[in-house]
């Protein structure tokens, strides 16, 4: 049975979602109808075939059992693209590539809606326009303000987008009132300053957002669904009250459409809302607080990640729909397992935005760390290699984790050996405030081992003799790395550990600490040693630190003050380059990370050299003056070097050998590039 195909008035619309609406007490079955893939612009939108490989994309997802998707968002007119080369949909040959993707997700009982998004004064390009003309703080284009004129014209164009969707086969739109896009500048009083109809009142500033539903609404009829994403919390002053929320949700309920989905946040603010570190179903409340006072159903959205938190959401009627974007990336078949009841074997979105956001912002196709296929599924199809092969994997960190998967999956006989047990550095990671989720994928690994029957020796030392005389077809070397010494006089001192020792020996850290690099790894030690709060404790203390209010007293949900983390340890974090530390943090989460050491008064210093390390501390030449930092310990995040001499005896005998992960580059360790790696040469094989 379709949910999704009912008139759309109030009572109608109700009757319709009745099974929406019906007692939660079917476990998964509920919940395979109540998923929706949310809004990701994966970078295939704008790429040579990039529909074709849309289409197996989104088709792989919908033969998972998702019961909604949305697209990624695109543009109704030239002025509204993200940037100048990015999607449009306003001109009937475009609907022809469309109907690919349509008809691939249709081949299934899925249903899909295409979302349109004007990127406002967002859009990265000198044609951005804007309610008014005031610049975002990130982008470094000043958009035009528009006038009465254009924005009927645009409203117009937003219905003809959703006409041309409705031909292209889709089942509705999305339209696009967030994270700080153009419908949210109209909005709020900080992006729009107009005198006219358009700005002024409240009243005026939600016109536009109601305009283009009706608008819509005129050119579908009854029944193609209208979503509309309201910003229920944007986090800034000048932000939505929550009376003004209330208001327009009731308005847009009011104007025709069919549901309401969740958007949090400005893009521009300095609050994270889906990394990592915030915690899982963090802004559910918020949908909640909402669904009183709408009749239409409403979807919650952000950091919800696993069947049971989804379900959980539901049962506590938080929403009526649950959006999960990065988890389909990650799993193609979530909703497929979760009905199943193998909720374990789901590869879990551990928010690292590393193969997703962060490529997105590189100009690269988006894809996920825990699932190099997502997006590549055209690339990397789930077929079996001609002839089943012997593959001997030495380490079963993620770079060797993931070939072993891939070459089992594939049809080969993997046998895994690990001087200790999986994972590798991701159990280091684990370590971190914040990471502990990286230990899901290590989790995931590990049953898909047993479920592949990959042949794992754990706490195995794989030594020449062992496979000098292998018959393998391939031995792939993914052995990692270990920390790097650097040369500093004293640098056996007793203060003197490694990263390495560090993260598994926190507690016998001391309370003045000096970290020697201020790389990925540099921070990871420091947001340690600042913080000895149990998950629970910092999750609910995370509120408070970044200023948000669940209470909602003020504008933009935010709290009068923010406070500041009150570190455990007086901690220094070093670095010989002259530049800003963690310069080089990825784009989506290195801000966070930053801000976090800043509230807890961490002390940041580049352009320095070490000259000593002894009983008064370390000694520093920071900026042409002598220092010493009065320290108990001293922690070595300089980098790592390969372990390769095995790899490098057998490949002088002429073993089939091959190296991947840290062990091919320990330069900049990098999961995302480990993982890939892994798929890559499995798929060789
Ligand atoms: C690669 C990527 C692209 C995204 N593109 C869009 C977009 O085009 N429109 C949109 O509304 N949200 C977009 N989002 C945000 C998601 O819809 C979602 O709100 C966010 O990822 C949080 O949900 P999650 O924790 O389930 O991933 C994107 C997210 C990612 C990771």
């Amino acid at each position: 049975m379709s949910i999704y195909n009912g008139p759309m008035n109030k009572n109608a619309a109700k009757s319709h979602f009745s099974l929406l609406m019906s007692p939660l007490n079917l476990g998964y079955t509920v919940l395979k109808n109540r998923a929706i893939m949310g809004s990701m612009h994966t970078g295939l939108e704008e790429s040579w075939n990039g529909y074709e490989k849309l289409a197996k994309f989104y088709q792989e997802r919908a033969k998972g059992g998702v019961a909604l998707i949305v697209t990624g968002g695109i543009s109704p007119t030239f002025s509204g693209r993200l940037s100048l080369f990015s999607s449009q949909l306003s001109l009937f040959f475009q609907i022809a590539k469309h109907r690919k993707v349509v008809r691939a997700v249709h081949a299934y009982e899925t249903k899909m809606c295409l979302q349109i998004l004007h990127a406002g004064r967002y859009a990265y390009h000198p044609f951005a326009v804007a309610p008014s003309a005031i610049k975002s703080p990130i982008s470094p284009f000043s958009p035009k303000a528009l006038t009465g004129k254009q924005i009927k014209k645009l409203i117009k164009a937003y219905a003809n987008t959703a006409r041309l969707a409705k031909r292209a086969g889709y089942d509705g739109v999305e339209v696009m009132g967030s994270e700080g896009y153009l419908i949210n500048e109209f909005i709020c009083s900080n992006t729009n300053k107009r005198k006219d109809e358009w700005g002024g009142s409240f009243e005026n500033r939600i016109r536009f957002s109601l305009e283009i539903i009706r608008a819509i609404r005129r050119v579908v009829g009854e029944n193609f669904i209208i979503i509309y994403r309201l910003s229920m919390l944007d986090l800034h002053k000048e932000g939505s009250d929550w009376s003004e929320i209330v208001s327009h949700a009731k308005q847009v309920e009011k104007a025709g459409a069919t549901l309401i989905n969740t958007g949090i946040g400005w893009h521009e603010v300095r609050i994270p809302t889906i990394a990592a570190v915030v915690p899982e179903a963090a802004f559910t409340w918020v949908t909640k607080k909402l669904k009183q006072s709408i009749d239409i159903p409403l979807i919650t959205s952000n950091r919800i990640n696993s069947p049971e938190l989804a379900e959980s959401c539901l049962q506590n009627g938080d929403a009526d729909l649950v959006s999960m974007a990065r988890p389909f990336l990650a799993d193609s078949q979530f909703v497929e397992k979760a009905k199943n009841n193998q909720s374990q074997l789901i590869n879990k979105c551990i928010a690292c935005n590393q193969g997703c956001l962060d490529r997105v912002f590189k100009q690269q196709r988006a894809t996920c760390m825990v699932n190099p296929r997502a997006a590549y599924e055209c690339e990397y199809p789930l077929t079996k290699a001609e002839s089943s092969k012997t593959i001997i994997i030495v380490g079963l960190g993620v770079a060797g984790l993931s070939c072993a998967y891939y070459a089992a999956k594939r049809g080969h006989r993997v046998i895994a050996y690990d001087a200790a047990n999986l994972g590798g550095q991701f159990n280091l990671a684990a370590e971190i405030p914040g990471k502990e989720i990286y230990r899901e994928t290590v989790r995931y690994y590990d049953e898909q081992m047993s479920v592949l029957n990959v042949d794992v020796h754990r706490n195995r030392k794989v030594v020449f003799e062992d496979l000098r005389d292998s018959d393998a077809d391939a031995i792939v070397f993914a052995t990692g790395v270990s920390p790097r010494k650097p040369d500093i006089p004293g640098i056996d001192h007793s203060s003197v550990i490694d990263y390495e020792t560090a993260i598994k020996n926190k507690s016998a850290i001391k309370d003045r600490v000096a970290i020697i690099g201020a790389g990925g790894i540099g921070f990871d030690v420091a947001e340690m040693l600042i913080s000895d709060d149990e998950k629970n404790t910092r999750e609910d203390k995370w509120y408070e630190l970044w200023g948000v209010d669940k209470q909602y007293k003020n504008r933009g949900g935010l709290l009068n003050d923010k406070v500041n983390h009150e570190a455990r340890r007086t901690v220094y974090l070093l670095q010989r380059k002259d530049e800003k530390p963690g310069k080089n943090l990825a784009r989506t989460t290195g801000w966070i990370r930053r801000l976090t050491l800043r509230k807890a008064g961490v002390k940041m210093l580049s352009d320095l050299s070490y000259e000593k390390i002894d009983d008064f501390g370390l000694h520093i030449m920071h900026q042409g003056e002598n220092e010493t930092l009065d320290v108990d310990n001293i922690i070595v995040c300089a980098g790592q070097q390969s372990e390769t001499a095995l790899y490098n005896q057998l490949n002088d005998i002429g073993q089939p050998v091959f190296v991947i992960g840290g062990a091919k580059k320990a330069a900049e360790l990098d999961a995302e590039t480990a993982i890939r790696e892994g798929m890559e040469l499995a798929y060789r094989f």
